[in-house]
């Protein structure tokens, strides 16, 4: 079988990444190494239930953001990005004792 019907290409922020049809964004985020989101207290986050309850799992698809990515499957050329690699400035933290 031709490697391209075995897999499907997209990008995890910019990043180019290869996984089997069926594959969640959910998992191929796990795979790319990045945290879905950065919490309002400046913590990664990443999928918790896998089944669309909990919204930890948050992305960007092709420019909407606030997917769910655990209840939305792979395809090719997708364009996925998740919250920035290095969490924000939390000003809260700085007052915490
Ligand atoms: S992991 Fe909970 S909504 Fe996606």
């Amino acid at each position: 079988m031709p490697e391209s019907v075995r897999s499907l290409a997209l990008t995890v922020n910019g990043v180019p990444i290869a996984v089997q049809p069926g594959t969640t964004v959910a998992a191929a985020v796990l795979m790319a190494g990045a945290p879905t989101r950065i919490s309002v207290t400046g913590e990664p986050r990443a999928p918790l239930c896998g089944m669309g309850i909990c919204f930890e799992c948050r992305v960007t698809i092709d420019g909407v953001p606030h997917q769910r990515s655990c209840q939305i499957l792979c395809r090719s050329g997708m364009q996925v990005r998740t919250a920035p690699s290095e969490p924000a400035a939390n000003p809260a933290r700085e007052f915490a004792p």
